[in-house]
């Protein structure tokens, strides 16, 4: 904590990846980091104090630091910094504000990795995650970490424990990933509104038995165990009835071949995992069709599970 600014980099540019958080049946404890699509983040450290944030997208999101994810996450930082120090922001978000693909994650963790960065790396990963979920509070009102622990450690991470936070990263075999983003607003506050507070012993059994499926299968490299395991009987019957379009697509897709797949976080995009990238086009297709029928735009992504989170691109 006690390193001088004076020889460290003034200025870095980073790639804060989309995530996709629940996987299904891992409600707030599992997500997964995409390698597209990314934010575009370029931090310099000032000589003066303060914080400036500018945008240069068309989503006009606030740029009063407390106000704006981003830099939530950076004051969370410096609360525990507790040095002086400034930065000039510009962030070019590529991740739809509202997507369910992790857009405020992909802010918050960006932000707290480049600011570390320049620091001289004060904080571990572990913090980094703690700072980055001021941001998130600000986005939903809740302090979850299923997308910022993927965007900051990469790959698929389960969050054992929020309070205190206890971060596993699991090993993923190659896995193709396919999300649509139909162009509705689910707002994350609503979707996590509308959820039972209590659920059946029998739905918990069922539960609990695919997340540690999806774990095993995660483990032992084996898809179709993989596949079995993403089912939700807790939060899909609910939220699902937000997202037009969602049985066709999980129908269709399960038929085209992808392992399976669901809400993606809070929705409404929709994900799917497929084990190979030709399944994974023929995917994407069903998504279009089904969404061209119901006349609603979209975005198509196909990518693959991002094995190292936010990256330093310059600096
Ligand atoms: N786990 C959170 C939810 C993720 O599903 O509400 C929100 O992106």
């Amino acid at each position: 904590m006690n390193q001088s600014t004076g020889n460290l980099p003034k200025s870095v540019t980073v790639q804060s990846p989309a995530s996709v958080a629940n996987l299904v049946c891992g409600f707030d404890v599992l997500g997964m980091s995409l390698s597209n699509p990314y934010d575009l983040m370029k931090v310099e450290r000032t000589d003066a104090t303060g914080i400036t944030i500018r945008h240069t997208d068309e989503y006009q999101l606030p740029t009063a630091p407390e106000q704006n994810v981003a830099g939530a996450a950076l004051l969370a930082l410096l609360h525990e910094y507790a040095r002086p120090a400034g930065f000039d922001i510009t962030i070019t978000k590529c991740i739809k504000p509202g997507s369910g693909l992790g857009s405020s994650a992909a802010s918050a963790a960006g932000m707290v990795v480049a600011a570390n960065h320049l620091l001289g790396a004060p904080f571990g990963k572990e913090d980094l995650v703690r700072f980055a979920m001021a941001g998130e509070k600000v986005a939903s009102g809740v302090k979850h970490a299923d997308n910022i622990a993927p965007c900051i450690y990469g790959g698929i991470t389960l969050i054992r424990s929020i309070f205190p936070l206890d971060i596993v990263t699991l090993p993923a075999p190659r896995l193709f990933v396919v999300a649509v983003h139909p162009q509705i607003e689910v707002k994350t506050s609503d979707a996590r509104q509308i959820l039972r507070k209590e659920v059946l012993l029998k739905d918990a059994i069922k539960q609990w038995g695919n997340i540690a499926g999806l774990v095993a299968g995660l483990l032992k490299n084996d898809y179709s165990l993989i596949g079995r395991s993403l089912e939700d009987v807790i939060i899909e019957p609910v939220r699902s009835m937000l997202i037009p379009g969602f049985a066709e697509v999980k129908k269709g897709s399960k038929e085209a071949g992808a392992l399976g797949g669901g809400i993606s976080g809070s929705g409404p995009s929709i994900f799917m995992l497929c084990e190979q990238e030709g399944i994974a086009h023929e995917v994407e297709k069903v998504m279009q069709e089904v969404f061209n029928q119901i006349g609603i735009a979209y975005h198509t992504h196909v990518t693959t599970v991002n094995p190292t989170g936010v990256t330093i691109v310059d600096g």
